[in-house]
């Protein structure tokens, strides 16, 4: 019989068979399959489990504490936080093509990781959130986004170079499942059922050049956007929303005088599978609102747009 609760007891069970009285090292990246990896673990071998979390300094507002709060101080997870932003802001300077952009950024992700890795003495497993799409996909192309998407958090070769065995209780599970033991494992519903959030983060969100400056300024105008879907219960009628910064400045007036800056974009869209999408319909007294306060509360924004392009051939997000 499929409960969570069942699920849980036989991975704890399979997890203490094959750990032993061995330590295990995961990656913590904020998403929920990490999240609840970190959970099902610290029940299942409470402290001899280890998270690093590389904070890239790309995350969405206040994210970085939510999950030091969410995994450390609620949970009693050991978590080892990586602040990695000033790195990333260096390594991207000048960077404008989002290839380039997304293979530093991956690049950096297991440079620093593994690094924070080698300091942490007898680890022998690595675990991972893999779950059953996950397998499939990885079976199937190596080829496109797909493929990118997997080589980010999945710290390629390191498990080798480093000598550790892989540890996937996940590995069988479909998203709704997981989402299912992570409530049950006394994660936050809120955070369960999250949109989807890119691996290279805002990295892609912030087109061209990604500076800290333009950071900020998007996770305040993407933060209204999400807390105003929260508030006009929206947020779970559309399957993604984010706001995206345009590095195109146009005219604007604030107060007296002139103003001449950035613009954002709002993206939402509904969509069963990602690989085809329909912009949200969202109502015009709702996006009338967000617009205002974005204006009003974000510093260096005059002009708020919303995207209605679908996908094809729009992609979801802009990059
Ligand atoms: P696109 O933009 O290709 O996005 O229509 C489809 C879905 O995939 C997410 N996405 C990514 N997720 N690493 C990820 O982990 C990536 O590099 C990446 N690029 C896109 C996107 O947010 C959407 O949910």
């Amino acid at each position: 019989l499929w409960t969570a609760e069942n699920i849980i007891e036989d991975s704890i069970v399979r997890i203490r068979e094959q750990t032993g009285s061995e330590h295990v090292l995961l990656g913590l990246s904020g998403g929920v399959d990490s999240s609840v990896v970190a959970a099902l673990l610290k029940r299942a071998i409470g402290d001899r489990l280890t998270c690093v979390f590389v904070d890239t300094g790309l995350l969405r507002h206040g994210e970085g504490d939510q999950v030091m709060q969410m995994m450390a101080a609620n949970m009693g997870v050991k978590v080892v936080r990586v602040n990695a932003g000033p790195q990333y802001f260096s390594e991207l300077k000048g960077v404008d093509d989002p290839e380039a952009k997304r293979k530093i950024i991956g690049r950096l992700f297991v440079e620093i990781f593994e690094a924070e890795s080698k300091k942490l003495s007898d680890v022998k497993w690595l675990a991972q959130g893999t779950i059953y799409p996950d397998v499939i996909e990885s079976a199937g192309s190596k080829t496109g986004k797909a493929h990118v998407i997997k080589s980010h958090h999945n710290v390629g070769g390191l498990p080798e170079r480093m000598h550790l065995k892989l540890l996937e209780p996940l590995r069988e599970l479909f998203k709704d499942e997981v989402r299912r033991l992570g409530v049950a494992l006394g994660l936050p519903r809120e955070m369960v059922y999250r949109h989807p959030f890119p691996g290279p983060g805002l990295g892609v969100r912030i087109l061209g050049e990604v500076k800290p400056e333009a950071a900020e300024v998007l996770q305040r105008a993407d933060h209204i956007f999400i807390d105003e879907l929260r508030k006009w219960a929206l947020y779970d009628k559309v399957s993604q929303a984010f706001a995206v910064y345009l590095p195109v400045k146009s005219v604007g007036v604030v107060g007296d005088a002139r103003a001449y800056e950035p613009v954002i974009a709002l993206r939402a869209v509904e969509t069963i599978d990602f690989m085809t999408a329909h912009w949200a319909r969202l109502p015009y007294d709702f996006l009338d609102h967000v617009a205002r306060r974005i204006v009003n509360e974000v510093r260096g924004v005059s002009r708020v747009v919303y995207d209605i392009s679908g996908k094809p051939p729009a992609t979801i997000e802009w990059e």
